[in-house]
């Protein structure tokens, strides 16, 4: 890349576009791509109009109760075809997405998900399937998770396993939940009010601990980016319910000393929750059960792949120990012994009186299992663990590229050890030295069309950037993106105004982000002319088909 970020020689050589050339002015918005659906609707505008009924009309009186009739229209756009679909994909252009570049999101395991999947999970069988349907009729949609439910046993190294839970921290939620109903079986619900997670822990956990009503306890970390047992062991006793952890943590380190940890809690009578978002790094390596935890969740979202960034369907699994078995949400699913000498039979299991409960309405995301499942099967055991290997491989590489100098010496690494599969910077130097802080250069990646890393977190590094570049990205990318990296530091360093204005590209330039957190406005204008909603005192709340 050159200098100056405008040579198209440069961009040949690394595979990534060139930054757009800096300008003040804010970013015109592209044509087609502000207006709302509603906003261009006209009166009377069809975009398929089907043909005239040739069976004998039937009033809707004669079917409905007049309670469920409605008595307006509803306020649906009108809109022609062409006008929609130009609406739907200049919409999706805006989007940064994996299909179109670079995404190191750390801890969201930005991984390409093979298409392979999709197709399979799209099969009328898969997509098409009622979740109210007869267990009788949906024999292979049952026995799909039950596999599944022994794949992720497998790869735990914990005997049992519930598909229940949507997201990673909906399965720390049913962990919790499982870690209260075990106490309270052993007598002990009333003292044990305390989960112990560790200061770089994902900020669902203590969210989770706090959700299910227990008090939480941060426990301190370790020059060496582990967990300072010390401080463990101090804070370990009797009105401990659980510890949750994640292994490697949030700083892309495996905790060597992961043995002791486990024996400590245990001692003191708690229940050892592993979150096993970070599982990428060590699938078919090391397993939960192996290193002494009780429960552990998948976020299937991650590791195998379903997309995560972005939000959408997700599946948070968890797999737990015998000790904990009795108390899995209802239903499991099951496999039933065959009956007069015909094939077994799957089937849910309501009959557990020691249950939580049921964590959701019917079975989960489907698709989601039938994506992960496909995967699983494609890959197989061997696969599972290259697939690891080749993670952690790919961030040591790019970790690597970005300790070289043009770079290291403004975001140097956090904790200089080998990490697992992904690893923290911090940009305090550039801060410091250049005057642009960790979100500039973040904004300015967007120019140069990748997705910056995850900033901010861990917390506990000052200006952090965690970079997570998953197995599925070519050495040439990882080398590309090191190059951009650099370009962006030389280029602050001969005007830092250049990465305080970015982005120059994007469909909106920097948002209130705060108040659009605080007080977002979701509702879109009705119509042409409709007032957009929100204060004008605070434009930036307002979308309104106006940004
Ligand atoms: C370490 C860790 N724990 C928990 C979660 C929560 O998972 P989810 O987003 O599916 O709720 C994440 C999400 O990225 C994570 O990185």
């Amino acid at each position: 890349m050159s200098a100056g970020g405008s040579s198209g020689a440069g961009a040949a050589a690394t595979g990534v576009p060139e930054a757009a050339a800096p300008t003040a002015a804010p970013a015109a918005p592209r044509e087609g791509s502000v207006l709302t659906i509603y906003e261009r609707s006209r009166e009377g505008r069809r975009a398929f109009v089907a043909p005239a009924d040739d069976v004998p009309e039937v009033a809707i009186e004669d079917i409905l109760p007049a309670s469920e009739i409605r008595t307006d229209p509803p306020d649906l756009p009108e809109v022609a075809e062409p006008e929609i679909v130009r609406h739907y994909t200049n919409l999706s252009r805006q989007n940064f997405h994996l299909d179109e570049g670079f995404y190191p999101l750390g801890s969201c395991t930005m991984k390409h998900n093979p298409k392979i999947n999709e197709r399979v999970a799209a099969l009328p069988g898969h997509a098409r399937l009622h979740p109210a349907q007869e267990p009788e009729f949906a024999q292979g949609a049952l026995e799909l998770m039950w596999r599944l439910q022994g794949q992720l046993t497998e790869v735990a190294g914990l005997p049992h396993v519930s598909l229940q839970p949507s997201a990673g921290s909906h399965g720390e939620l049913a962990g919790v939940l499982l870690a209260r109903a075990f106490h309270r079986a052993h007598g002990e619900e009333e003292r044990r009010t305390k989960v112990l997670t560790p200061d770089t822990a994902h900020g669902t956990n203590p969210a989770t601990v706090r959700m299910a009503g227990y008090e939480v306890v941060k426990v301190g970390t370790a020059p060496d980016g582990g967990i300072d047992l010390d401080d463990l062991r101090s804070k370990c006793d009797d009105t401990v319910a659980a510890l949750m952890i994640t292994n490697p943590n949030t700083l892309g380190i495996f905790d060597s000393r992961i043995a002791e940890i486990t024996a400590t809690v245990r001692d003191a009578g708690g229940v050892l929750y592993y979150d096993g978002a970070n599982l990428n790094a060590v699938m078919g390596i090391s397993r939960p059960g192996d290193m002494g935890f009780d429960i552990v969740h998948f976020n299937l979202h991650k590791s195998f792949t379903q997309p995560h960034g972005g939000g959408g369907p997700g599946a948070g699994p968890i797999a737990v120990s015998d000790r904990i078995e009795p108390f899995l949400p209802v239903p499991q699913v099951v496999r039933r012994a065959p009956e007069n000498g015909g094939p077994p039979r799957f089937d849910y299991d309501f009959d557990r009186p020691l249950s939580i409960g049921k964590m959701r309405g019917f079975q989960g995301n489907f698709g989601v299992f039938v994506r992960s499942y496909a995967y699983i099967c494609s890959v197989g055991g061997d696969g599972l663990r290259e697939v690891s290997e080749i993670a952690v491989l790919n961030a040591n590489y790019l970790r690597a590229r970005l300790a070289e100098p043009g770079i290291a010496e403004y975001l140097p690494l956090a904790f200089d050890r080998t990490c697992m599969h992904e690893f923290v910077l911090s940009g305090r130097p550039a801060k410091q030295e250049l005057g642009v802080k960790t979100l500039d250069l973040a904004k300015r990646m967007l120019d140069y069309r990748v997705h910056p890393p995850t900033v901010y977190f861990p917390l506990l590094v000052d200006e952090a950037m965690l970079f997570e570049p998953t197995e599925t990205e070519a050495k040439e990318t990882m080398d590309a993106f090191a190059e951009v990296m650099r370009e962006l530091l030389a280029e602050a360093a001969r005007d830092p105004s250049i990465a305080q204005n970015a982005p120059y590209t994007a469909p909106v330039r920097r948002l209130d982000e705060a108040a659009a957190a605080r007080r977002p406005v979701v509702r879109q204008p009705r119509s042409p002319g409709h007032e957009p909603p929100g204060d004008p005192e605070h434009p930036t709340q307002v979308t309104g088909g106006k940004l």
